[in-house]
């Protein structure tokens, strides 16, 4: 069997911290879709690390971690990333495997990212340029290069002709990107992959669970982030709900057993696109230093709102979420009332559902207020020690999802995460 835990919001939900802790009891973290756009936080005693494309399960001696097929890879971040992780963790290269079906992202992927980007001016979507857009659309255009192609003696003919074809692409924008600089450093890292322990990722995966071995996937972005159902376009280009492990890993439906669900206790969204309980006044600031939400892969400050159960809804039902996770409840602290979106006025009708048109209607929603507590969270041990007026959001929010919390996330370290009982 394999479980999943996926971000219900616009991505930097906690993910990394939870895959970390519930990694204990698990024998495999797979990555099954993104690439280097996604930042995973953790701490290793007390000592911060982010990462991008290493499954975050890398600091379980006894975990295996995959990089799956629906994974895009940049070989200068993934190298780049094991010269930072492996210090900290010796044996990681023996723990880490890459599917050879990933595909690669090119220095020239990068290059049109930017370029495509700059030419939307207000409407850019707001990437993390990491060229994840331009990687996929060449996937699914069937031009792209994957991992097991570094293994062939014409993988220098393939790149060139790939990057041919998007010297042509680059040159209908006007944005000028000196991605040349970045060929040395690509084809450095290109050999270095080659040493790094490439394998037939489906069965791979089949023969450790047929052996009883334990798997999660790990997500990341966040639902209202997927390409099919977030809120394009202002999406990422992969599916980020709990279908896309099938693709990404080579699964079938049939194996996917809990599906846990991560939503901060508020909400953010970094780079464009609709938001619509965004607070651009004082308390969305406040929400922002509280809970320092600066991006982990960019710095941008993230955008802050109250939490969303219209969307939230949403993405439970996209994905089958078996059991939520709340993560950064700390950071209400301090806040007083504490609001979540029920449901949406628009064109004057009240819905509960999430509507096609995100970015052209006027969306205003409709809030429940709670009132703040007086003590602080973080502190807290145990479920039982959670002030009442939290638990009983926390109950608000099981009946409006109609999906029961199993682990409340207060504060950063991997102990601060109680069990809700
Ligand atoms: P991810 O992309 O979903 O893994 O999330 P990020 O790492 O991008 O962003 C989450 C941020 O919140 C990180 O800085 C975490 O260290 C931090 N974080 C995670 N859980 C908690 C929590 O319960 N309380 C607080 N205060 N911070 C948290
Ligand atoms: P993790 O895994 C938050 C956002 C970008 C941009 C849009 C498209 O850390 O939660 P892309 O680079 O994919 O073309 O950007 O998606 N985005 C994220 N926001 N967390 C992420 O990952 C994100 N990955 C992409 O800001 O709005
Ligand atoms: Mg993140």
């Amino acid at each position: 069997m394999i479980d999943v835990l996926l971000g219900l919001q616009w991505g930097d939900e906690g993910k990394g911290k939870i895959v970390d802790y519930l990694a204990e009891s698990y024998d495999i973290i797979a990555r099954f879709q993104g690439g280097p756009n996604a930042g995973h936080t953790l701490y290793l005693d007390g000592n911060k690390v982010v990462l991008h494309t290493i499954p975050s399960g890398i600091f379980q001696k006894h975990c295996m971690n995959l990089i799956g097929n629906g994974v895009v890879i940049d070989p200068v971040t993934l190298q780049n990333e094991i010269k930072k992780v492996q210090p900290l963790c010796a044996d990681m290269l023996d723990r880490l495997f890459v599917s050879q079906r990933a595909h690669l992202i090119l220095p020239t992927h990068r290059a049109l990212d930017a370029a495509s980007e700059a030419s939307k001016g207000d409407d850019k979507i707001g990437s993390t340029l990491k060229g994840i857009g331009p990687a996929y659309m060449d996937k699914t255009g069937r031009n792209g290069l994957r991992v097991g192609d570094i293994l062939s003696k014409n993988f220098k003919e393939k790149y060139d002709k790939l990057t041919q074809k998007h010297l042509a692409m680059l040159r209908q924008y006007d944005h000028v990107v000196d991605w040349q600089q970045w060929e040395q450093p690509f084809f450095e890292a290109v050999e270095f992959m080659r040493t790094l322990q490439i394998v037939n990722g489906e069965y791979w995966l089949d023969n450790h669970m047929n052996n009883g071995k334990k798997v999660l996937a790990e997500g990341a972005q966040g639902s209202m982030l997927d390409i099919d159902f977030g809120t394009y376009p202002f999406v990422t280009s992969s599916n980020t709900i709990a279908s896309g492990v099938c693709n990404g890993l080579g699964v079938a439906p049939s194996q996917v057993g809990e599906v846990y669900g991560i939503t901060k206790a508020y909400c953010t969204r970094v780079g464009g696109g609709p938001f619509p309980t965004e607070l651009l006044d004082e308390t969305g600031e406040a929400l922002r230093a509280a809970g320092s939400e600066f991006g982990a892969t960019t710095g941008r400050p993230r955008r802050c709102g109250w939490i969303d159960l219209v969307a939230l809804r949403y993405a439970v039902m996209l994905s089958g979420v078996t059991k939520l996770i709340i993560t950064k409840a700390d950071v209400l602290d301090n806040f007083n009332p504490i609001k979540a979106a029920v449901s949406y006025i628009v064109d004057g009708k009240e819905t509960k559902e999430l509507p096609f048109d995100l970015c052209d209607k006027d969306i205003v929603p409709v809030y429940e207020s709670f009132a703040g507590w007086d003590k602080p969270i973080a502190l807290c041990t145990a479920y039982s020690e959670l002030p009442q007026v939290f638990k009983d959001y926390c109950r608000f929010v099981e009946d409006y999802l109609q999906t029961k919390i199993g682990f409340i996330s207060n504060g950063t370290g991997r102990n601060q995460l109680l069990i809700v009982s």
